[in-house]
């Protein structure tokens, strides 16, 4: 079997754990790192999260090849960028100014686009920010099952796009690509299918409405 790639985990909060837990499932290795010591979070990870290693996020991130960032944004910018050069990077981050606080960066919309400018040195693709935790887990389904749902991902990297589909079907969505970080607006809080669970058809549509009607 082809070896998976491994992932880094920053962030052990509410959607964090449940990231690590669908993609250990699909048989990534996976480590999980808040912004202090793995001990602080080594049982709860062996009670919620089997399988998953707490590392310090420089070693789990050193190690990874794809960081995920499940990290509230307003802390994003506690993250060194050099410790995520050259890595794939998910963003499944949002701006919600009613618990990041305003932050005027972010204000026009576009958090991604942001996000992959202080990151210039990532490659940084937008995915798994747009469905609620409880969600994530409990709509999950094999592929070709019936009530299977979509899941967007936008990049400007067309590889970096393929390999992040390709871990959104196997953690159980069908992955809907959008071929820009700015397309991928319509993942974000205010876009068309943000919180919402649809099946790939629907998914599609709704994007393509809302894009009509901004026009
Ligand atoms: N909640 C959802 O349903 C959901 C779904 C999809 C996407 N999102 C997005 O995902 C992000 C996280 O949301 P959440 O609800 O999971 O937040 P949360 O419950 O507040 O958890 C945040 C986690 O990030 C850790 N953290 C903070 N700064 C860090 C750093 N510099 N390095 C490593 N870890 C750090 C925190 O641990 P310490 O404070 O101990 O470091 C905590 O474990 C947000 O941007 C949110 O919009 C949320």
């Amino acid at each position: 079997m082809k070896e998976r790639s491994r992932l880094a985990v920053l962030g052990s909060g509410h959607v964090g754990p449940v990231i690590a837990r669908l993609a250990i499932k699909a048989g990534y290795p996976v480590a999980i790192a808040t912004s202090g010591s793995p001990e602080d979070i080594a049982l709860i990870t062996e009670l919620v999260i089997p399988g998953a290693e707490p590392r310090w996020a420089s070693d789990a991130v050193a190690d990874a090849d794809i960081v995920v960032l499940a990290i509230p944004l307003h802390r994003f910018f506690d993250v060194d960028p050099a410790l995520l050069s050259g890595k794939l990077v998910i963003d499944a981050m949002n701006y919600w100014p009613a618990s990041d606080g305003v932050l005027n960066a972010f204000e026009p919309g576009g958090s991604s686009e942001l996000v992959a400018g202080r990151l210039a040195g990532s490659t940084v693709v937008k995915a798994l920010n747009h469905i609620g935790y409880h969600e994530l887990e409990d709509r999950a389904r094999p592929a070709g099952a019936p009530d299977r749902r979509a899941a967007g991902v936008a990049g400007d990297d067309h590889t970096a796009v393929g390999t992040i589909s390709a871990l959104v079907d196997s953690i159980g969505y069908d992955p809907v690509r959008f071929g820009s970080l700015s397309a991928g607006r319509a993942l974000e809080p205010g876009g068309p299918v943000f919180g919402a669970v649809l099946a790939a058809g629907e998914f599609r549509r709704a994007v393509r409405e809302d894009a009509r009607s901004l026009t």
